[in-house]
């Protein structure tokens, strides 16, 4: 497998570090247990500084290289899923109800691999800030550690992350210029009608068939409202009403999620919803309750940042795809890159089932992989002259 012959040596340490970060998965900011096992293995590697308790259970660690040179910022994230494991493996999560189904075990694994190594060797200018990161599903981590002033306080000018990816050969990377994940936005609509009997609709006002109507006038945004060739998904996710076969129920619950990548786009979505909402209620006679949450935004590499990662990304690994396209899936890496130039990067993870599904599992082949990805990066971004 490509990677550096050093890290390549230490590739069953590797191993067994990710497996005890499977063992033992953490949910959102609660990563306090993965946090203290990072920190014993900087602790052990001789990084110079060590900076815990960040965004709760966050960590920074700075290695200095030789003379001065750029911050270069790499970041894991740490937190698993409240997901039933179902792989079966030794290593299986320990804790009921929540694993690493998003192979951040992996991604803390390889950037924890590139500590080591350039802690070692330091063969680079400047300083590496390594950021373990916490409360990446959902909560956004990233923008809690961007507002408690990780970017400033430790002068980070560029930053860079690898998510796993299932169904790309292990070896392998993926990114792309520009745009790279989409901003997700999540909306909930609380339909009110009138209960009463199955039988006996004309004493009810019916929150089921209103519903349906809601869900069904959403669907013409995409394909009414917004310019065809821009990126835009609006989906209907839940629709909760009803408790038995003889009973119109008084409300249903309608939640959804809105992708996008233009600002515009979203603002035309967050403008639609909610007309399409009052006039369905309106013509169904119910009251309708709109909210929409504005989450994630868009995460967007630094066109010249990707093109040098994705070069570096090809010394090391068995092939890269440095024009990918974007996806519609989102990723709160966005919040670093809103304030500072980098990139994000898909590392191959084989045959393994998706992620999120009980029965991921992150590849231990692809983590020296990716350590080495890192660790030659920060070499190649501020190399030791002569
Ligand atoms: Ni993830």
């Amino acid at each position: 497998m490509p990677a550096l012959n050093r890290i390549a040596a230490f590739a069953d340490d590797m191993t067994a570090w990710r497996h005890h970060l499977h063992e033992n998965p953490e949910l959102l900011f609660d990563c306090h247990d993965t946090a203290a096992f990072v920190v014993a293995k900087l602790r052990d590697f001789g990084v110079d500084q060590i900076h815990d308790g960040i965004a709760e259970s966050g960590v920074v660690a700075l290695i200095k290289g030789q003379g001065n040179g750029p911050v270069i910022g790499l970041r894991a994230d740490m937190d698993a899923l409240p997901i039933e494991e179902a792989t079966g493996a030794p290593h299986a999560s320990k804790v009921p109800g929540k694993m690493h189904a998003c192979g951040h075990d992996g991604h803390t694994t390889m950037l924890l691999g590139a500590a080591r190594y350039l802690a070692e060797t330091r063969n680079f200018r400047g300083t590496v800030a390594l950021i373990f990161q916490p409360a990446e599903e959902g909560i956004g981590g990233a923008k809690v550690m961007v507002d408690e002033g990780v970017l400033d306080r430790f002068g980070i000018d560029e930053l860079y992350a690898l998510h796993s990816a299932p169904g790309t050969p292990v070896g392998h990377f993926y990114t792309t210029p520009g745009p790279i994940m989409a901003a997700v936005d999540t909306f909930h609509i609380h339909v009110k009608g009138v209960g009463g009997h199955g039988a006996m609709p004309h004493d009810a006002v019916d929150p089921i068939v209103a519903a349906c109507g809601i869900v069904n006038a959403i669907q013409t945004i995409v394909s009414r409202n917004h310019y065809a060739l821009d990126d835009l998904v609006v989906s209907v996710t839940q629709v909760h009403t009803g408790s038995a076969d003889n009973i119109i129920p008084d409300t249903a619950y309608i939640n959804g999620t809105v992708r996008t990548f233009d600002p515009r786009v979203q603002e035309m979505v967050q403008r639609r919803l909610p007309q399409i909402v009052a006039g369905q209620a309106m013509s169904y006679g119910v009251e309708a309750e709109f909210e929409y949450d504005v989450g994630y935004p868009a995460t967007i590499n630094d066109p010249a940042k990707a093109a040098f990662a994705a070069e570096v990304a090809a010394e090391i690994g068995g092939g890269v795809n440095a024009e990918a396209g974007r996806e519609m899936g989102a990723e709160d890496f966005a919040y670093f890159l809103q304030h500072r130039p980098g990139a994000y990067l898909f590392v191959g993870n084989g045959d393994t089932a998706g992620l999120h599904h009980p029965e991921y599992d992150f590849d231990d082949e692809a983590a020296p992989v990716g350590a080495s990805f890192f660790a030659r990066l920060v070499e190649r971004l501020a190399p030791v002259e002569g």
